[in-house]
């Protein structure tokens, strides 16, 4: 039986390292340069009005609808602020406990 437990340990870690690669390039998208062109946009476009609010601050799906209020607000072209959302999410680690 020892056999069967240790197959069964190995067959989870080899499951959950699976899921955890899948959702980091799941977050890189096809277009990694997206992150990239996110943080840029963010440091020049979040900072014009208020102070700049850390990526950590939210989780993936708060970011969705703040970034969404702020493209409003501001007026900020829709592509930007994907790149700015993806760069957002990608940063925010895990989610955010509130
Ligand atoms: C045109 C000025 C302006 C720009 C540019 C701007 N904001 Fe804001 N932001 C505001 C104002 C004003 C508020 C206060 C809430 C309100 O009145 O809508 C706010 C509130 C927020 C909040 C608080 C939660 C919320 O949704 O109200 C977050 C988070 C935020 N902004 C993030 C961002 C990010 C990220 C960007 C860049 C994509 C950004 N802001 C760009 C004006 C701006």
């Amino acid at each position: 039986m020892k056999i069967v437990k240790y197959f069964m340990a190995a067959a989870l870690v080899t499951t959950v390292s699976a899921g955890m690669v899948a959702e980091a390039a799941d977050k890189a998208k096809k277009d990694p340069m997206q992150i990239v062109r996110g943080a840029k946009s963010w440091a020049q476009t979040c900072s014009r009005c208020h102070n700049m609010r850390s990526p950590k601050e939210l989780t993936d799906e708060e970011w969705e609808v703040s970034a969404t209020h702020m493209r409003v607000r501001a007026n900020i072209p829709g592509n930007v602020v994907r790149d700015i959302i993806v760069f957002l999410k990608a940063s925010n680690n895990e989610k955010v406990k509130k």
